[in-house]
């Protein structure tokens, strides 16, 4: 982990209120762990004044660059989206725990689920399953046709499949739905979204193994502030918890109480 002051190389919008991130900077040769996130300074001044998590969407390690998406939704990253080419980024990172690789063999399949702003952390995931010689199905769960995007980019790696809540793109429906009714064989499954989603996945698909990608409020970033904690699940003390930031954001499913 390191913090530096990366150069911005590209920046554009792909989608409605999406954007795609290029920096550059020595930090890039720590990234080799999918799934784990960047805390990004965003104003030069003192507001705003927290750090911003971002996950780490690619990795190009001979270039020295790293590509983030964002959604420009609040105050850090409206500001975020007003950023140039030229323009210096401080970047903290690379933080947490990311995807484990060698809980999938050779030969076998992983299933990779991704909802809205969930999906990025998965495109670097699939990458390095397929650099692995794993087999991967993604289903990528979007609002409507306007929000989705890298889709040509997963079908590149292994079949893809859409759903949207408004049938404007692909199946019609959540990702649950699309699973239950199409029923993919895997034999691991990875997700990354919104906690509702994270949820439906434990309770309807109920997977032998899989791991999911949290998203919690943060303050640190490092394990230091207890902004991010989380209960677990099945605990009768009650006292048990785990940051997302620093013990996760992945944990295998059944630790944390969705
Ligand atoms: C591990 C991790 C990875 C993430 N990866 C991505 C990503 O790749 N792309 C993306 O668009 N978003 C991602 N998010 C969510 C993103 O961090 C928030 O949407 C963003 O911080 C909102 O900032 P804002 O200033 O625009 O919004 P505001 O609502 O103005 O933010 C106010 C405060 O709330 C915090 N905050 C608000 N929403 C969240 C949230 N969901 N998670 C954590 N902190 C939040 C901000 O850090 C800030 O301190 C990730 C979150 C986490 C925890
Ligand atoms: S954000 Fe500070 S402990 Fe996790």
């Amino acid at each position: 982990m390191r913090k530096e002051l990366t150069k911005v190389v590209h920046h554009e919008q792909i989608a409605d209120k999406i954007y795609e991130l290029t920096f550059e900077g020595e930090m890039v040769a720590e990234m080799v762990d999918p799934g784990q996130f960047l805390h990004i300074r965003i104003g030069d001044q003192y507001m705003p004044l927290l750090r911003r998590p971002i996950s780490i969407c690619d990795v190009d390690l001979e270039r020295k660059q790293c590509t983030i998406l964002y959604r420009a939704e609040g105050e850090g990253t409206h500001l975020l989206s007003q950023k140039r080419k030229g323009d210096r980024l401080d970047v903290l990172g690379p933080l947490g725990k990311g995807f484990p690789l060698d809980t999938i063999d050779e030969g076998e399949t992983a299933l990779l689920i991704g909802g809205g702003i969930g999906v990025p952390p998965l495109y670097y995931l699939s990458k390095k399953l397929v650099e692995r010689n794993v087999r991967v199905i993604h289903v990528l769960g979007f609002g409507s046709k306007k929000d989705a995007f890298y889709v040509d980019a997963f079908e590149q790696l292994g079949t893809t499949a859409v759903t949207t809540i408004d049938g404007t793109l692909g199946y019609q429906g959540f990702v649950t739905d699309y699973i239950k009714q199409k029923g993919p064989a895997y034999d691991v499954l990875y997700s990354c979204g919104p906690t509702p989603m994270l949820k439906a996945i434990e309770e309807q698909l109920n997977p032998d193994r899989a791991y999911f990608s949290l998203e919690e409020r943060m303050g640190c970033g490092i394990g230091a502030c207890f902004a991010c904690v989380c209960s677990v699940k099945d605990d009768p003390s009650g006292h048990e918890y785990r940051k997302i930031c620093s013990d996760g954001p992945v944990f295998p499913q059944g630790v944390i109480q969705l």
